[in-house]
């Protein structure tokens, strides 16, 4: 696909079949970055070969770390010793990348530069930067942003209470953790995904969680790992909720990471009517997985906030669009981070889903819908933001007549092969390049 590609979107008819997703990209960020730091030979499997964790592993080869790829998916990572960059390392639109690459930089004993796309320079780096710097870490960034101009600088463990639920800001933490001197404790004001320390945990790191505190004593070796990316639950979302949305739809998921740290929108799908099924079948890379059944269903408004939020944080575009075709009023709170993700997710999906004819309200914190309503196709626009671009095709399938999604692209970093997913189950979506 060229920048410019769009996703042609036709109403569909029935989704139907089995099918998996790509790898889970915050595991694939976290197995090139940690395979990295370990001290011999990492093997991973299923790797995500997306945009977003494309850049992690060049910014990793940067940095001296041989990779060998037998496929796109089969990593083997020499981990070990870290060479000074030559260059700024570009982590492009990967705000998990640019935020734990920070963590690990920090700790190295030679300077680097960290930067990326315009959008990424765009984003708040001032929750990373603050519990750095507190642990001696040398940043130095205008307005706290992208580049990040990192020196070696001794570190010091410390007790950090995390203003915001951010697995990266957490993770960033417990990175550089591992080359501070003394215990450091992070302690999350809501349940953020824990891939950090589960995949540092089996890698032999000492963890100790008690609540909502984590504590990392470094000084333990890190193992080098062998290990299977399972599904990424973010990825699923998108057909998922197609299915339910188009009668006569059965789909299954197979293989998908069902952490708990991950599995709100199933939560709040069901308590909307959904007919989902879930069903554990075992343990990749320390992580429970499984496969998801969802049938077409009449959906109900939902209010959603709290504790949930953070465990579907990247699931809100998609929601929204669920939330428009229920029946009665859905209510979002407490989900002010998604005016800092890639885009301001709140106010581009309410701007983009208007152009379909929705009406939905915006509120500092979420949004509010009254459903169901009809939307009929137009030209809507992506954003550069992946999960817009996937959110408003799953919203065309649901309008009547055709929608394009401009600047759909950006779905290959997270979801490369989306719309021939989608279409292999049955939905009217292609791509169509633009200018060429
Ligand atoms: C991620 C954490 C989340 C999420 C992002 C991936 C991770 O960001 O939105 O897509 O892999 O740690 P925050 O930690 O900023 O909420």
């Amino acid at each position: 696909m060229t920048p410019t590609d769009c996703f042609v979107v036709q109403p569909n008819g029935a989704l139907r079949g089995a099918t998996i997703v790509p790898g889970d990209k915050s595991i694939s960020h976290r197995a090139v970055m940690f395979g990295a730091l370990a001290s011999g030979v990492t093997h991973v499997r299923g790797w995500l070969a997306a945009g977003d964790t494309e850049a992690t592993l060049r910014s990793v080869q940067a940095l001296g770390i041989a990779i060998e790829r037998r496929s796109p998916h089969d990593l083997t990572i020499h981990g070990g010793s870290f060479k000074p960059p030559t260059a700024p390392l570009n982590l492009v639109n990967a705000g998990t990348g640019i935020r734990l690459l920070a963590g690990i930089m920090v700790g190295q004993p030679f300077a680097s530069v960290l930067d990326g796309s315009e959008q990424l320079r765009r984003r708040p780096m001032k929750r990373i930067v603050t519990p750095l710097r507190l642990m001696g870490a040398d940043i130095t960034a205008t307005d706290d942003r992208a580049p990040l101009y990192i020196r070696p600088a001794p570190l010091h463990g410390i007790h950090y209470e995390m203003p915001v639920a951010s697995a990266q800001v957490k993770s960033a933490v417990l990175l550089a953790a591992l080359f501070a001197e003394g215990p450091t404790t992070v302690v999350e004001p809501g349940p953020a995904r824990d891939h950090t320390e589960r995949m540092l945990a089996a890698m032999g790191a000492r963890l100790e969680t008690d609540g909502q505190a984590v504590t990392l004593h470094p000084g333990a070796p890190l193992l080098p790992m062998n290990l299977t990316v399972p599904g990424d639950i973010s990825s699923a979302a998108f057909p998922l909720v197609a299915a339910l949305l188009t009668p006569g739809s059965d789909i299954t998921l197979t293989g998908i990471n069902l952490n708990p740290t991950r599995t709100g929108l199933l939560e709040v799908l069901q308590a909307m009517g959904a007919d989902v099924t879930v069903t554990q079948t075992g343990l990749e890379a320390g992580e429970p997985v499984g496969s998801i059944r969802a049938r077409h269903s009449q959906l109900k408004g939902v209010e959603v906030g709290g504790d949930v939020v953070v465990e579907m944080i990247d699931e809100f575009p998609i929601l929204m669009v669920a939330a428009l075709l229920a029946e009665g009023e859905t209510v979002v709170r407490d989900a002010q981070e998604l005016r800092v993700k890639e885009t301001d997710r709140i106010h581009v999906m309410a701007t983009e889903l208007a152009r379909l004819g929705a009406h939905i309200e915006e509120t500092p914190d979420g949004f509010r819908v009254r459903g169901p309503q009809r939307l009929v196709g137009a030209v809507v626009d992506g954003h550069d933001d992946h999960r817009v671009a996937m959110s408003l095709a799953v919203a065309g399938m649901a309008a009547s007549g055709e929608t394009r999604v401009l600047d759909a692209r950006c779905a290959g970093d997270s979801f490369p092969g989306f719309a021939e997913v989608m279409a292999r189950l049955g939905a009217a979506i292609r791509v169509e390049a633009l200018g060429a």
